[in-house]
């Protein structure tokens, strides 16, 4: 072709290499299961002090310490293998997850370093530019500065963020403060994961999916902390209904969810009926499933347990342009009821 081979890669870089068949599993499906993570941890315990608001113990977003009068520091990591094929999305979509950790505490973030591990024998470095690059550009948006980071070389590529942001300590969103008698608000459709699921196997590329990953949780936080919300988490790898249970758990309440108001990102239903879903998501439906009382069948409730990657905000509240998709109630037997 008469190039240079620097200049052969970058142009084949975006067709050449389908990031997704690097990776095991794919993204927040990656995960850890959730009971099995709790166990682990159990008994685990830090530094015990006042000044710990959010630790370890309710299964919070992310960590959050007061350092003075009005001021807590939020700090969260996330990490994953590639969900999509393309790099600079798959960059973009890891950076917007992992900032969303801190929205989700009704935080701002601050700085972040990059977590990353590249397979540096199997895939050209000009492609994991692509991936920083993508991270770099999302959390400009976000006005977060990052300043390095950390890389290893490892068999399976992996991109994300630690990400320390501040907040006010006396106006968290927290996920053991819901109360009954609210309103449970989405801010983004679900249904990425098991679009993402389809991508991987067959290369379909769904461009609102991609949309809804890369953008911030910063408007829908801000708009849930002006209505004075208390109570919110991000929807992520254990799906609405592992997130809703936790945080029904955490608070003690009885979540409702109306199925017909949960917003889906088009062709998610139809993944589904095509067998598209991912191994995370089944274990996260049998994981919520003893504490589930379901008024729908279990397609329906695959979808509402699909593992999502870089999702919405579920707030205890009502949210200016945000879905409502059922309520808290006083709790019953069951920590979450679907009808
Ligand atoms: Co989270
Ligand atoms: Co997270």
């Amino acid at each position: 072709m008469g190039r240079s081979p620097g200049a052969t890669v970058s142009v084949m870089t975006s067709t050449r290499y389908r990031l997704t068949q690097y990776a095991h599993g794919g993204g927040c499906a990656c995960k850890i299961p959730p009971g099995e993570l709790e166990t682990i941890v159990q008994g685990l315990a830090g530094v015990d002090s006042p000044d710990v608001l959010v630790g370890l113990d309710t299964g919070d977003d992310a960590a959050v310490v007061r350092i003075q009068d009005g001021i807590a520091v939020v700090a969260t990591a996330d990490f994953f293998t590639p969900v999509v094929d393309d790099a600079y999305d798959w960059g973009r979509i890891a950076a917007a997850n992992a900032l969303s950790d801190v929205y989700a505490m009704g935080g701002r973030p601050v700085v972040a370093v990059n977590l990353v591990g590249w397979p540096r024998d199997v895939l050209p470095v000009e492609l994991l530019r692509e991936v920083l690059r993508g991270g770099l550009d999302i959390a400009r948006e976000a006005g977060c500065v990052v300043g390095g980071g950390h890389s290893i070389d490892d068999p399976e590529p992996k991109y994300g963020m630690a990400v320390t942001g501040i907040a006010d300590p006396d106006r968290l969103m927290r996920n053991d403060a819901a109360e009954p008698g609210l309103p449970i608000s989405l801010t983004k459709p679900l249904g990425v994961g098991v679009l993402n699921n389809r991508h991987k196997a067959t290369g379909e590329v769904f461009a609102q999916a991609v949309d809804c990953m890369v953008g911030l949780n910063r408007e829908a936080s801000e708009a849930a902390l002006a209505a004075g919300v208390r109570a919110a988490t991000d929807v992520t790898g254990f799906g609405l209904l592992g997130h809703l249970y936790k945080m029904a758990r955490a608070s003690g309440v009885t979540a409702v969810v109306d199925s017909a108001s949960v917003p889906y990102v088009d062709g998610a239903r139809q993944a589904v009926a095509d067998g598209y879903v991912s191994g995370g998501t089944r274990r996260n439906l049998d994981w919520v499933r003893p504490h589930l009382s379901a008024g729908v069948d279990d397609d329906e409730l695959i979808l509402l347990a699909d593992a999502q990657t870089s999702g919405g905000l579920l707030v205890v509240g009502e949210v200016p342009g945000a879905r409502v998709i059922g309520r808290t109630v006083a709790r019953r037997d069951a920590a979450i009821v679907v009808r």
